[in-house]
């Protein structure tokens, strides 16, 4: 098996910035309470004309850009989303398209939060397994599309962005020393958006009910996350062959501080290992874990041999996590 890593990362957030004072003018919240519960100060919020195609392609094209991969020479585009712009045809396709992706078998794939991690375990399999060279790996989302803007409860968590990921042979000791994925559908009303799909088609009542936007029980899935993260990451690395004191960067889902302090503190690791930046962007789903990978290399956070630890939770529910030592060099095996 060939070993696999990122050569190229990017991401792409919409401009416009809604901040909890905002929210506070047309919901019953407060900024004390957002950032206390959840260290949320802000979210970038896509226009109504803006699908999440567009933060894929913006997202895609950075990525490839920065591998220096023309999009003619990808082998396959996965889209991790929950909020794809139509039930089909498949986000991917039209990411695909937009991009000039011409030879690239495209496709999207669900797992809520926990998306970037399935969609790098799966695209890294083509290219192990020598069927592919190029894959390219999106996580994005448009949340506020489905949102329910009146209840308090959900709608000041979630943001809107995309990131990015080109994935090539390396050499070998560098890339993807382990995944771990999990799955438990038992708990899968504790969030979901219930109607739009065979079990319950849209219909006027629909509607009314509010039943096309998201819900969620937060307290339940806040005790799922907090024993999830620590468990994955610990099942990881060990995977690998490594212990948590080999971590130099550990990349969490970004959906409450509070749910990462406690995943850090069953780690016992040290707090600026931990790349952090939901309190500008707000839980951005499969774009969360890719967008603050991003930043953290952008602001020099990481270098050539670094043991990153990726790990998320979500929707399914789905939990994963990846360790990878860090190489941008890929192998050109034409
Ligand atoms: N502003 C003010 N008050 C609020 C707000 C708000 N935005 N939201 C809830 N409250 C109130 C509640 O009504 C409740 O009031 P009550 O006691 O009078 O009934 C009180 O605050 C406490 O509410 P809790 O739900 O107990 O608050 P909690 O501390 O559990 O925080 C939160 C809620 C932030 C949602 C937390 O449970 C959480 O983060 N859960 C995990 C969510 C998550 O990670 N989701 C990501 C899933 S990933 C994916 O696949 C999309």
């Amino acid at each position: 098996m060939r070993n696999v890593g990122i050569v190229g990362i990017g991401s792409y957030v919409p401009e416009n910035v809604v901040t909890n004072l905002d929210l506070e003018q047309f919901v019953d919240t407060k900024d004390e309470w957002i950032v206390s519960r959840t260290g949320i100060k802000q979210r970038h919020i896509a226009p109504k004309d803006m699908p999440v195609s567009e933060l894929c392609y913006q997202a895609g094209l950075r990525a490839l850009e920065d591998a220096r991969i023309a999009p003619e020479d990808v082998d396959l585009i996965i889209v991790a989303t929950i909020t794809p712009d139509y039930a089909f045809p498949a986000t991917a396709c039209l990411v695909a398209d937009r991009l000039g992706a011409k030879k690239a078998a495209a496709f999207d794939l669900e797992a809520g939060c926990t998306g970037f991690i399935y969609a790098v375990a799966t695209g890294s399999q083509f290219i192990a397994s020598g069927t592919y060279k190029t894959v390219l790996v999106i996580g994005g989302e448009t949340l506020s599309k489905i949102l329910n803007w009146k209840d308090r409860s959900t709608c000041v968590l979630f943001g809107d962005g995309g990131g990015a990921a080109v994935l090539q042979q390396v050499e070998e000791g560098f890339g993807f020393l382990s995944f771990e994925l999990g799955s438990d559908g038992s708990g899968g009303s504790l969030l979901s958006q219930p109607a739009g799909g065979s079990k319950c088609p849209a219909s006027s009542e629909t509607v009314e009910k509010n039943l096309h936007t998201l819900q969620m029980e937060g307290k339940e899935v806040f005790k799922f996350a907090v024993r999830i993260m620590g468990d994955v990451s610990l099942k990881v690395l060990e995977k690998a062959g490594l212990i948590k004191e080999d971590i130099d960067l550990l990349i969490p889902h970004q959906a409450n501080i509070r749910i990462v302090d406690a995943a850090v503190k069953r780690l016992k690791i040290s707090p600026d290992k931990v790349v952090i930046n939901l309190d500008k962007y707000g839980n951005m789903s499969a774009a969360s874990i890719p967008v603050a990978l991003d930043e953290a290399f952008q602001a020099g956070l990481i270098s050539e041999g670094d043991i990153i630890v990726m790990v998320g939770f979500g929707t399914g529910l789905t939990w994963g996590a990846c360790v990878l030592k860090w190489t941008k060099v890929g192998i050109k095996n034409d």
